[in-house]
């Protein structure tokens, strides 16, 4: 696949540069920068991506199938991100349902799908990645909870341009895989990673909460949970995981 890659210094957000250029984009194109001003977490909460030393990068993908076809896109992207760190020598990061790569118990990346598009027809997909590689004390001291990153993961500087390139490829070829197969692929790789597989977990759904024991994710991406009324299915949009 030859792509474009628009590189910047600074840009407000990777994710949002590629939504506003929706029109010039073909799938496998991406974006990078060595800083964000306005970084994106999910549901409006910040990415601290103010100082360079780490990857952000997003992707543009389109699927075909439309928004009913992207359900557990960004499983299959966190899975993708495993392997790609695989590639490259870096073992032992875990999957945290829907959108987080784990060290232990640090968050080391995150991942933000963003979408457009109307039912029935192709939708256009954005897949940001923010992957931690050298934080930096400025920027670890805004960060509000346990994080890592991969230099302290592997006790040495890692090589941004092979990490990119990693990234790209693997989620070039992954999501060649999902556009033509789906989820399926996928499942059984997210259960080898999944940091929360068999451990008491609590799930937030706003102002309530259901506890249980994580059961892995259904064919659709849906997190299950064994509770004392059965095993039950949450979708993403809603709702939060935590250990319990
Ligand atoms: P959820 O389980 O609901 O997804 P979350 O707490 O993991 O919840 P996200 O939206 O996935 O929330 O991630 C955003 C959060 O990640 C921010 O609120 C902040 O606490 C944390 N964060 C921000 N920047 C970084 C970073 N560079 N490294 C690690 N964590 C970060
Ligand atoms: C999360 O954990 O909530 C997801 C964080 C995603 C951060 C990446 S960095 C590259 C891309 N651009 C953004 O503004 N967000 C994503």
């Amino acid at each position: 696949l030859s792509s474009s890659v628009y590189l910047f210094d600074e840009v407000e957000s990777t994710n949002s540069f590629l939504l506003q250029n929706l029109g010039q984009l073909a799938s496998g194109d991406c974006c990078l920068a060595e800083r964000q001003s306005q970084g994106r977490g999910r549901r409006g909460r910040q990415w601290i991506s103010p100082y360079a030393g780490s990857l952000y990068l997003s992707l543009y993908w389109r699927l075909p199938g439309g928004v009913a076809q992207a359900g557990g896109l960004s499983l299959v992207v966190g899975v993708l991100l495993v392997d790609a760190l695989e590639s490259l020598g870096i073992t032992g990061v875990s999957v945290k349902w829907p959108n987080d790569l784990y060290y232990g118990e640090a968050k080391l990346a995150g991942i933000l799908v963003e979408m457009r598009g109307q039912y029935g027809e192709p939708a256009d997909m954005v897949i940001g990645c923010g992957i931690n590689v050298n934080l930096g004390v400025d920027a670890a001291a805004e960060i509000d909870r346990a994080w890592t990153d991969l230099r302290l993961v592997t006790g040495e500087p890692v090589d941004r341009n092979r990490l990119a390139n990693a990234v790209i490829r693997h989620l070039q070829q992954g999501l060649t895989l999902f556009e033509a197969q789906g989820l399926a692929p996928f499942i059984e790789r997210w259960r080898r990673h999944d940091r929360y597989l068999g451990k008491p977990v609590r799930i937030l759904l706003g102002e309530s909460e259901v506890l249980g024991v994580a059961a892995g994710i259904d064919a659709n991406g849906a997190l299950l949970l064994e509770t004392e009324d059965g095993i039950r299915a949450f979708n993403s949009g809603e709702v939060s995981l935590r250990p319990l």
